[in-house]
C-alpha cells in the first residue's frame, strides 16, 4: 500500500518560508545602515519601499506555498499512540486521480493491522502514512486524465493506498463511484471496503445464486452485515452467526436463521449449505468444511482454506483479498438506492478520535461500522 505523505513537498514548504525570512532580514540590515545619512523625505520614501519590499516576498512565498490540511499521520508503526493529529501537505491529484474534500472515513479492522507494521512488507506500506481506506466526500479537483468525475460530485471509494483519515484524499476513477443519494456521507463512508469484500466473496468468487443457502459467520460485523443483505438481494437463503446482543440485528438485516454462536454450535443448525462466508477463521473455519454440501464453496477472509479438508468433503474454497472496483461499487450504490442494502453505522467519532475508533475496530466485535467524521455533511 502506498498511503505515503508527500514529504518532499512539506520540506519544500519549510525551505520556502526560510528563504523569505532570510531575504527580509538582509533588507532590514542594509536599510538601517543608510538611514542615518539620508534627508527626511527620502527616508519616508525608503520606508514605503522597504515595507512593500518586505511584504512582497512573504506574499509570493505564501502564494507559492503548497496548501496544507489536518490529518491523522503515522511516522512509525506501533500501538494506537503512533496516530498523530497534524498539519500536513494536502495531496495533489495525479493525472488519473481526483482530489476529494473529505466528509467522512470508514474504520476497518485492517487499519489497526497496518498500524502495527506486522505486515508492512506484505501490504507494501511505507512511512509516514495516513490511514483510511474508505472515503466519502466531494470531488474538489480532477487530474487531466479523469473523464467521468467532475468537481462537485459526491463520491465514495475504497482507496487502495489509504489517506482517508484527512481533510483531503485522492482516489482514481477505478476506485470511486457516485455516493448513493439516499444515505448520508457518514453512512456512505462505512460502505466501500466491507461491501466490496462481501460482493467479491459471494458473487465473484463463490458465485452465489438464487435459491442457494449461505452460512455467513460474523453477520453483525462490517463485512457480514453487507453479506447478509447482498445474499438476500441475490435471492439466497441466509443463515448467519453473531453473539447474543446482535441476534436482533441479524434478523433486521434479513437472515432467515440467526445463530447465537455463544450458545449454539452452528454445525447443529447449518447443514448442507452451498456457500460459507468465513470472517472468523481458526476453529470456526475448521468446523465449517463439514457443513458444506458436495460441490459447495468456502470463501474465507482471514485464512487460506485447507486443501486436504476441501478435498475430503468434495468442496472448493478460496481466500479473499478485496480489491477496489468502481463497477461493483456502482452495483452496490444501486442496491442502496433501491433500499435493498442499508449500511449499519453503530459509532460516529470525530477524526481526532482515531485512536478510540481503531481500538474498537480491533476488538472484532463491532456492530456494523465505525466511521470518523471529518467535516459537516453539506447542506
Ligand atoms: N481478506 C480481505 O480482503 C478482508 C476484507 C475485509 C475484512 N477482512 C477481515 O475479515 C474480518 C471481519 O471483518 P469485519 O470488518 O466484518 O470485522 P468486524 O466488523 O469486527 O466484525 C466481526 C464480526 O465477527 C463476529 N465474531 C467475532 N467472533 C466470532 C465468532 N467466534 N464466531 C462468529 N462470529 C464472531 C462479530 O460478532 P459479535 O460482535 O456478535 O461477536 C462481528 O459480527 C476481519 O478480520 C478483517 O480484517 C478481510
Amino acid at each position: 500500500m502506498r498511503g505515503q505523505l508527500h514529504g518532499e513537498i512539506f520540506e519544500g514548504l519549510v525551505v520556502a518560508h526560510k528563504l523569505a525570512h532570510v531575504q527580509f532580514s538582509a533588507r532590514k540590515i542594509a536599510a538601517r545602515r543608510t538611514l542615518s545619512i539620508m534627508p527626511r523625505f527620502r527616508r519616508q520614501f525608503l520606508f514605503a519601499t522597504i515595507t512593500i519590499a518586505a511584504i512582497l516576498p512573504s506574499i509570493s512565498a505564501a502564494q507559492s506555498a503548497k496548501p496544507t490540511m489536518k490529518a491523522i499521520v503515522m511516522h512509525e508503526y506501533g500501538g494506537p499512540e503512533v496516530l498523530k493529529y497534524e498539519e500536513v501537505p494536502r495531496p495533489e491529484p495525479k493525472d488519473n486521480e481526483v482530489l476529494v474534500r473529505m466528509i467522512a472515513t470508514g474504520v476497518n479492522p485492517v487499519d489497526a493491522l497496518i498500524r502495527s507494521g506486522k505486515y508492512a512488507k506484505f501490504f507494501g506500506t511505507t512511512l509516514p502514512l495516513v490511514p483510511g481506506y474508505d472515503i466519502a466526500g466531494i470531488v474538489e479537483k480532477t487530474g487531466t486524465k479523469i473523464t467521468k468525475l467532475k468537481a462537485g460530485d459526491p463520491i465514495y471509494a475504497y482507496v487502495m493506498w489509504g489517506g482517508g483519515y484527512a481533510a483531503y484524499a485522492v482516489a482514481t476513477e477505478g476506485e470511486a463511484a457516485a455516493k448513493p443519494k439516499s444515505i448520508t456521507f457518514v453512512e456512505a463512508a462505512g460502505v466501500p471496503l466491507a461491501a466490496l469484500t462481501a460482493w467479491q466473496a459471494l458473487i465473484d468468487t463463490a458465485k452465489l445464486s438464487a435459491g442457494q443457502t449461505v452460512l455467513i459467520h460474523g453477520g453483525s460485523g462490517g463485512v457480514g452485515s453487507f453479506a447478509i443483505q447482498i445474499a438476500k438481494a441475490r435471492g439466497a437463503k441466509v443463515i448467519a452467526t453473531a453473539s447474543t446482543p446482535n441476534q436482533d440485528l441479524l434478523k433486521q438485516l434479513g437472515s432467515d436463521v440467526a445463530i447465537d454462536y455463544t450458545k449454539t454450535k452452528f454445525e447443529d443448525v447449518a447443514k448442507d449449505v452451498d456457500v460459507v462466508l468465513d470472517s472468523v477463521g481458526k476453529d470456526t473455519l475448521a468446523r465449517s468444511y463439514g457443513v458444506v454440501k458436495k460441490g459447495g464453496f468456502i470463501a474465507t477472509l482471514v485464512a487460506e482454506p485447507d486443501q486436504a479438508e476441501l478435498d475430503k468433503h468434495g468442496i472448493r474454497g478460496a481466500p479473499i483479498s478485496v480489491k477496489p472496483n468502481s463497477d461493483e461499487l456502482m452495483e452496490i450504490t444501486k442496491l442502496i438506492e433501491e433500499k435493498k442494502i442499508k449500511p449499519v453505522v453503530s459509532q460516529v467519532l470525530p477524526l481526532t478520535e482515531a485512536v478510540k475508533a481503531q481500538e474498537q475496530a480491533a476488538t472484532h466485535h463491532t456492530r456494523g461500522k465505525i466511521v470518523l467524521k471529518v467535516a459537516d455533511e453539506p447542506k
